[in-house]
């Protein structure tokens, strides 16, 4: 059975979490390839509401295998934190897996994210502050802690010398931050040892036994394709690859692997942290985005900024990933505009018309956004369950949109809720 990747199409917080969990129930496996507790994927079901940072989507279903793959970095504490809270919850975690090659982020990592930012001041990237670039940092330099380390007390201690001998001196000397003790950092680590060491395992095996086996695999992004570290809006992008081919190097498959690839993309589109983002909105319509949609990070409750939905950007996200089909989350947010607005096009500083992506961040950086007005719609659609009870209006959208990117959209979303969704239609 191949893998199907759920990938954010745009800046994060798309709604990967709900649709992974929609994906999920008919999954035995799902896995999360990169990123750390930057992420934050919203799921609700009934009456209860689930924030998850680290723990895959599919956690919700017993039975389901959730794996945390070699590309992603872990922070013990607010992995344990997550697993208490969801077993506090009656959510079993007996199918959480925790790949050996993960690496930690450490106490240093978080001090540094924080410290560097702050010495950035007015070009600061508006991280979460979660260390997840130091720790990816780390991995790159080799001097990385990976979960395996867990358990071996001797060599974590010896690898946490190596890497402190370095950073005491930048986070004394340079940041003026107190040093730390390889020693306490260990210490400190034993209980989270103790309580994450049943679940770390070869990820890679198990999740290539389970496509073996024919059974259902779901490999889910965090952030979106404009934060990739290599494809985003570089420097305002975090540390990893959320774009679809990541996800066998995070996983440990081969790409041949993967044949299904959805994309998640808003409605229309929002970003938390800096950096450009062309159909941003500082008016009443993002003003109306903002508090119709609930935008605010899942994470560090930042408000989200709030623009339309931009073609160019999202026919950059398929390419970049191969989207297969696409999934149109928050479309209810829309709801009661008298226009809606498609980005199709920017214009250049120089009056040039782009329908691609530009790769100079000097032309990105001064394009304006071309818009393709569209009549929008007052009913209220988070009753809707299918295509045909869409109002006229919603459904021109959604097909402009499909058609401009040239790939089909088979889940609409119509509401927060589980069940909020008009599913399998190809438009
Ligand atoms: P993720 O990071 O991509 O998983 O997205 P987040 O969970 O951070 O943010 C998406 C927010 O939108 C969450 O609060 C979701 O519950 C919510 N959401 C997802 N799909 C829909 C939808 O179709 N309509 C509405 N109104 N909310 C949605
Ligand atoms: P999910 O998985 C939205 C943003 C941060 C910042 C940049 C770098 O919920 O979609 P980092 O802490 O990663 O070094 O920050 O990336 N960012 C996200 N924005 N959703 C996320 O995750 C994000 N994870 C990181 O705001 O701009
Ligand atoms: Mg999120």
């Amino acid at each position: 059975m191949p893998a199907t990747v759920v990938v954010g199409a745009q800046w994060g917080d798309e709604g990967k979490g709900k649709v992974v969990d929609l994906l999920a129930e008919h999954s035995d496996l799902v896995a999360r390839y990169q990123g750390g507790n930057n992420a934050g994927h919203t799921i609700v079901a009934g009456n209860e509401t689930y924030k998850l940072h680290l723990v895959p989507s599919g956690v919700l279903y017993p039975g389901t295998l959730c794996v945390i793959g070699t590309g992603t970095v872990v922070d013990p504490g607010a992995l344990v934190t997550e697993i208490d809270a969801l077993e506090s919850r009656g959510i079993s975690l007996d199918g959480l897996r925790l790949s050996g090659n993960a690496h930690l982020i450490m106490p240093y990592h978080v001090a540094l994210d924080g410290a560097s930012e702050m010495r950035l001041g007015k070009f600061s990237i508006g991280t979460t502050r979660r260390g997840i670039g130091p720790c990816y940092q780390d991995k790159a330099s080799r001097i990385g802690i990976r979960a395996q380390d867990l358990l071996d007390p001797k060599i974590l201690v010896r690898k946490l010398e190596i890497a402190l001998e370095l950073k005491n001196d930048i986070m004394e000397k340079i940041y003026g931050l107190a040093r730390m003790s390889a020693q306490e950092i260990a210490d400190g680590l034993i209980p989270y040892a103790t309580r994450l060491a049943p679940f770390i395992s070869d990820t890679s095996l198990l999740v290539d036994t389970a496509l073996r086996n024919g059974q259902n695999v779901l490999l889910e992004g965090a952030q979106g394709t404009m934060l990739d570290l290599d494809h985003g809006t570089y420097p305002f992008v975090t540390s990893s690859n959320p774009i679809a081919g990541a996800a066998s190097v995070g996983i440990g498959i081969g790409p041949t692997r993967i044949t299904r690839v959805l994309g998640v993309s808003k409605a229309y589109t929002t970003r938390v942290g800096e950096g450009p983002f062309p159909t941003e909105l500082d008016d009443a319509d993002g003003q109306r985005m903002l508090e119709r949609g609930n935008e605010f990070g899942t994470t560090t409750g930042r408000q989200r900024r709030c623009g339309w939905i931009d073609l160019v950007a999202l026919r950059y996200a398929a390419r970049l990933s191969g989207f297969t089909e696409l999934a149109l989350t928050k479309l209810d947010v829309l709801s009661g505009f008298e226009r809606v607005r498609i980005c199709d096009a920017y214009r250049t500083r120089e009056g040039d018309l782009l329908r691609d992506f530009p790769y100079h961040q000097t032309v990105f950086h001064g394009c304006t956004p071309v818009y393709h007005d569209l009549p929008g719609w007052d009913d209220d659609i988070t009753e809707c369950r299918d295509l045909k009870s869409l109002p006229t209006a919603a459904r021109t959208y959604v097909e402009t949109i499909a058609e401009a990117v040239e790939v089909p959209i088979t889940l609409i979303g119509t509401g927060q809720g589980r069940h909020q969704v008009i599913d399998t239609v190809e438009v």
